[in-house]
């Protein structure tokens, strides 16, 4: 038995991936084509992908919401998990990221299953009135507008649809008083709301992945 140790953590990582979830020339190709375009490396683990992709599949789920696409590292892993009838609308703040999304997620031959609609989640989401309920969505966007996404997920979604809210814990940040920035913030504002709010019901559940210590929110609404 090993300690708790980065380095232990990341090797049983890289085992589960391994293991679990392999590789993939398509998903390989959109971090690369991210990297290559300057974009963050802040996408999903190989882990958090296959469990999205997992988690439309056991809930059913025909049509899909993202919030906050990057480079559609997630969205490739949430469109291979929709119904050939089904659709993965995803919100992307930035133009350039929503053009190396669209490439990445044509390679992958996912592309008639995906919408990128770009621009801020807070201005298009309320476009989305109007269409068929969402039955699952991800939310992985600013954390400062978390609690303004999950009142969205909410009203676009019916009871049962699932939600997933990435970034909770933040290295432990959540949990450390002396933290008070901004994004840690939104983090706490959307946990709370999720216990407050009585259209969800959720748990949380810490990390520790290719991207190190965070975790994820996983909501239903009720
Ligand atoms: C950040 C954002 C993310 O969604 C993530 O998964 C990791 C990091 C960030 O803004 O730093
Ligand atoms: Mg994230």
């Amino acid at each position: 038995m090993s300690d708790l140790t980065p380095d232990a953590a990341h090797a049983v990582d890289r085992y589960l991936v391994d293991t679990l979830v392999g590789s993939d020339p398509a998903l390989d190709q959109a971090i690369a084509d991210q990297k290559a375009a300057g974009l963050p490396d802040i996408e999903v683990a190989p882990t958090g992908g296959k469990l999205l992709h997992l988690l439309v599949r056991m809930s059913g789920a025909h049509r899909v919401l993202e919030i906050g696409t990057l480079g559609g590292y997630s969205t490739i892993w949430l469109a291979r998990a929709v119904p050939a009838d089904g659709l993965v609308t995803t919100i992307e703040a930035e133009a350039r990221n929503a053009e190396v999304a669209r490439r990445s997620v044509d390679r992958a031959g996912v592309g008639e299953k995906v919408e990128i609609l770009v621009g801020r989640g807070a201005d298009v989401l309320p476009r989305l009135q109007g269409e068929p309920a969402y039955d699952l969505v991800f939310i992985d966007a600013d954390k400062e507008s978390n609690t303004i996404y999950l009142d969205w997920a909410a009203r676009l979604g019916h009871p049962g649809t699932v939600v997933v809210l990435d970034n909770i814990v933040r290295s432990g940040n959540v949990a450390d008083p002396a933290e008070d920035g901004s994004q840690i913030a939104g983090v706490r504002a959307g946990l709370e709301m999720l216990r407050d709010d009585p259209r969800f019901d959720a748990t949380g559940l810490q990390t520790l992945d290719a991207k190190g210590w965070d975790g994820i929110a996983i909501a239903l609404i009720v």
